[in-house]
């Protein structure tokens, strides 16, 4: 087991962070009273739901010091952009959007302008920001989330650049505010980082090693969202499977989950992610045994061909997984099942790639994310030769997709006339006048209601289907 020491900051680093957001309060306080306006913050989050996890505690922070969070960038006093390292889209995004800043912050100068994350967390990168984004303040790594009131206070006081992208394995923090989106569904981290090494994954390098928080403080953080009327929570890690490893001998993420049924108010239970080599009997028949466990499982594949597993480091086997698939299916029929696609991993030949799209077709999964390889530096896969052209790449891709959206729909039309629990999450992203909720399987309803029923239980009858979503009709 690790030296918990070195990854729980002590309550006396956290106090002193408290007191650094005490003093922005204050500051920001004197400016309101000054100018009747509140400052200001505008984040923007992108890549997994960790980041939107942390970005609610970044929220939490940035509110606690007085700042009014604001959906539009263009009335911001403070725009933080909350990074993602997994693929090359996603970073390529955020230079631009850095980019165009250069010209706001010209004409304000007093705007102040941050950037935090996995992408922060690779040397070239922050060093890249350093060198050609001058007009970025603030940069930060994932390690320094916790230090943010501190170098945001060094900004404020002495106008000048701050860069913190320490090298740790990270570390835990209790009791950090946190504001979270709208409804009745909450996320709690219940581990941070990984050590499974996947050749083609930055994860374990900008996230660092895994580490688990306390039972005690996972549950607490369940009983308190129950009591403010939350009824649903997604437990995060990048590998739950392997929860508590660093922390007891006999308590595992199946204990944890079995505890968390427990808490009344909490109705329903959701996790993500777990790894295809690691879930285990116990855990299968945890999920079965619990009504308030979602049967909802994603369980990343990422390809289907065995040689090209082995060299993606992923530890398992087509026929391991399916044999998984199996037994889940046994236990839990009807589960909805999602997975993770990688296509074109260096190497991979187009007969290869047929074996992914026989796992899609056998599993017949729900949903599938799926992309297209992004080199990253650093990781083994980055010095692999391809096989495949780019144009061939998007072919596969254009056949998985094709294939997938045939499997989502017909999965979807055997739902049409069945009446669902939906729980109203609120309105629909493109028609206000739209309720929007998911099914235990986690599937997106779309339907006609009164805006009471948001953040309630409602049962509703499936009258038409798409491939990423059902409509339906309220049953009073
Ligand atoms: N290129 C493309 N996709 C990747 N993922 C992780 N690393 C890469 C990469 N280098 C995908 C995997 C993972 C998901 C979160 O992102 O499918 O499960
Ligand atoms: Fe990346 Fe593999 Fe860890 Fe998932 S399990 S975060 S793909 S290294």
């Amino acid at each position: 087991m690790s030296d918990r020491k070195n990854v729980v900051l002590s309550p006396d680093v956290v106090e002193a962070q408290k007191d650094i957001i005490e003093q922005i309060f204050q500051i920001n306080e004197a400016f309101y009273r000054l100018c009747g306006v509140r400052k200001k913050a505008f984040i923007e989050t992108y890549g997994c739901q960790q980041n939107v996890s942390d970005s609610e505690i970044l929220a939490g922070m940035l509110s606690s010091m007085g700042y009014e969070l604001s959906d539009s960038k263009d009335e911001a006093d403070f725009i933080i952009y909350n990074t993602c390292a997994v693929r090359e889209n996603a970073e390529l995004k955020v230079y631009g959007n850095l980019g165009a800043l250069k010209h706001k912050k010209s004409k304000n100068p007093g705007l102040i302008i941050g950037v935090c994350g996995c992408m922060m967390q690779q040397k070239e990168v922050a060093d890249t920001i350093r060198r050609k984004y001058k007009h970025v303040d603030l940069v930060f790594g994932t390690h320094s989330l916790y230090y943010f009131p501190s170098l945001l206070k060094q900004v404020l006081d002495d106008s000048s650049r701050v860069v913190d992208v320490r090298e740790t394995d990270g570390s835990i923090a209790e009791n950090y505010p946190v504001v979270r989106g709208d409804g009745p569904c909450a996320w709690v981290s219940v581990m941070y980082g990984c050590n499974n090494f996947c050749s083609y994954c930055i994860v374990p390098y900008v996230r660092g090693r895994e580490r688990s928080r306390e039972k005690d403080a996972v549950l607490c953080e369940i009983r308190s969202l129950a009591a403010a009327g939350y009824k649903e929570i997604t437990l995060l890690g990048q590998n739950v499977n392997s929860y508590g490893k660093d922390l007891y001998s006999d308590y595992d993420f199946s204990d944890l989950l079995s505890d968390a049924c427990k808490i009344d108010g909490i109705e329903r239970i959701r996790f993500m992610t777990s790894h295809p080599k690691d879930i285990s009997d116990k855990l299968i028949d945890t999920m079965a045994a619990n009504d308030k466990i979602c049967k909802q499982l994603h369980l990343p594949v990422q390809a289907g061909n065995n040689r090209v597993l082995e060299v993606m480091n992923r530890r398992y086997t087509k026929e391991g997984y399916l044999e998984k698939i199996k037994k889940i299916k046994e236990k839990m029929p009807g589960i909805t099942l999602t997975t993770d696609i990688i296509v074109g991993f260096p190497g991979e030949t187009k007969e290869e790639f047929e074996d992914t799209l026989d796992v899609l077709r056998k599993v017949r999964y729900d949903t599938i994310f799926s992309f297209i390889y992004s080199k990253r530096a650093g990781t083994p896969a980055a010095v692999m030769d391809d096989v495949l052209t780019h144009e061939e790449k998007k072919e596969c891709f254009d056949r998985l997709l094709e294939v997938q959206d045939e499997i989502s729909l017909e999965k979807n039309e055997a739902l049409r006339g069945k009446v669902m629990k939906v729980l109203v999450e609120g309105t629909s992203k493109t028609d206000e006048n739209v309720l929007s909720g998911r099914t235990e399987g986690g599937k997106i309803v779309n339907f006609e209601g009164d805006s009471k029923y948001i953040g309630e239980f409602a049962d509703v009858e499936i009258t038409d289907v798409r491939t990423w979503s059902l409509i339906g009709k309220i049953i009073d």
